[in-house]
């Protein structure tokens, strides 16, 4: 049993990392999708080890340690029966499906689901595309007849983002078929970003974009990292993956070579998915908890927040619309309350009063950001 250590909010503040940078001493981060847990042993020895090599040199080709390392955990937690023939190495995720979509739709059109990672709204536009937003219905699910309208309007290229961010919803096999059929059927490319899927938690089960269906396997691309469920976003380096010999003939005109990605990225992602199941398995059980708790907290202390529990990720999605802190609540949440959470308006411009909360922490912190939070809500002199 791996017992999780968060360090406490001094050392954190430490970090040099983007979620823990640009605070004054005493905010809590909760912004940006990193989590607060020490790093796992098995990770941390292989990079010290590659530092003692003095070992920092250009990452070579996919090695074969990896390509065993990653087929073993998507067949072993993904039930993902991945050919190691089929994985091409890149520098990170985001820039994985900007060049695809430059190989498959050179300045043309790009949707996905909104609320959306915000690089999806920002660095796909000043790439050249169209970007087409297919808002999620109400109650989170794809919205199929949207989908139906884009793609009949020439839509060439759906990212799908699965699990979603920021909702942290796992998209059910029958919504993935059937996003399947569409976009198999209009000639469109679908994009799975599925970074988040070994992040799922109990009660749900992630279904992967080429395990869906054979309509989704020869126009679908998948893309996944270690950098989110093991904590390693800054080492740069992702994995895509396909299932057709089609698909194989798009990543091959990628603009990439092996040379681009971090060579300790390879090393800890080869690390993470040989030897990272124990630690991930306490991590899973520790985001359950913590849902729960966060769960039972605003229920108790803002129960005018409205949520939705995520099925996977460690990030909760707040409507806090009924706050009363105006439309930009992550602004008063800040300056009153010390505690930084994603501005809604950044994952959709018309989610402003949605706050993205990141509950990849201690219990302790997760206690402390919604008391601080509620004594925004209650006004001054509250306790
Ligand atoms: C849905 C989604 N895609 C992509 C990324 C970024 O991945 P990378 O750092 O590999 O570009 C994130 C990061 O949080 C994400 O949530």
């Amino acid at each position: 049993m791996v017992e999780l250590a968060v360090p406490d909010l001094e050392l954190l503040q430490r970090r040099r990392s983007e979620k823990w940078s640009g605070y004054e001493p005493g905010v809590i981060a909760a912004t940006v999708a990193e989590m607060d847990f020490e790093l796992a042993e098995p990770i941390a020895r292989v990079l010290h080890e590659a530092i003692d090599r003095s070992d920092l040199g250009y990452a070579y080709e996919v090695p074969k340690s990896l390509q065993d390392a990653f087929t073993g955990f998507a067949a072993r937690r993904l039930d993902w029966q991945v050919d190691p023939g089929l994985l091409t190495l890149v520098p990170d995720v985001m820039i994985g499906l900007i060049e695809l979509c430059r190989v498959l739709a050179p300045g043309g059109s790009v949707g996905f689901a909104t609320a959306a990672y915000p690089p999806f709204l920002q660095q796909l536009r000043p790439a050249g595309f169209t970007i087409v937003e297919v808002p999620l219905r109400e109650d989170g699910t794809f919205d199929l007849d949207r989908l139906a309208a884009q793609l009949r309007a020439g839509l060439q290229v759906l990212i799908l983002a699965s699990p979603h961010n920021p909702t942290g919803r796992v998209l059910p096999r029958s919504e993935l078929e059937q996003i399947a059929d569409l976009c198999a059927e209009h000639g469109a490319w679908v994009l799975a970003d599925e970074i988040h899927a070994p992040l799922v938690l109990p009660g749900a089960k992630h279904v992967p974009w080429l395990e869906v269906s054979p309509a989704a396997r020869p126009c679908g691309i998948s893309l996944t990292s270690a950098s989110k469920a093991f904590n390693l976003a800054g080492l740069k380096a992702a994995l895509i993956v396909t299932a057709s010999g089609r698909a194989q003939d798009v990543v091959r005109r990628l603009p990439f070579t092996a040379e681009q990605v971090g060579l300790l990225g390879v090393v800890a992602a080869e690390a993470a998915f040989s030897d990272g199941d124990a630690w991930l398995d306490a991590v899973i059980d520790q985001l359950d908890a913590n849902r729960t708790l966060l769960g039972e907290l605003l229920a108790k202390q803002l129960p005018d927040i409205s949520w939705t529990p995520p099925e996977a990720t460690y990030l909760a999605w707040l409507d806090c619309g009924r706050l009363g802190l105006g439309d930009q609540p992550h602004v008063a949440l800040l300056e009153k309350g010390k505690v930084a959470l994603g501005a809604g308006r950044d994952y959709d411009p018309g989610s402003s009063g949605f706050v993205r909360l990141n509950f990849g922490t201690s219990a302790g912190l997760v206690r402390e950001m919604v008391t601080r939070m509620a004594s925004v809500a209650r006004g001054p002199g509250a306790a």
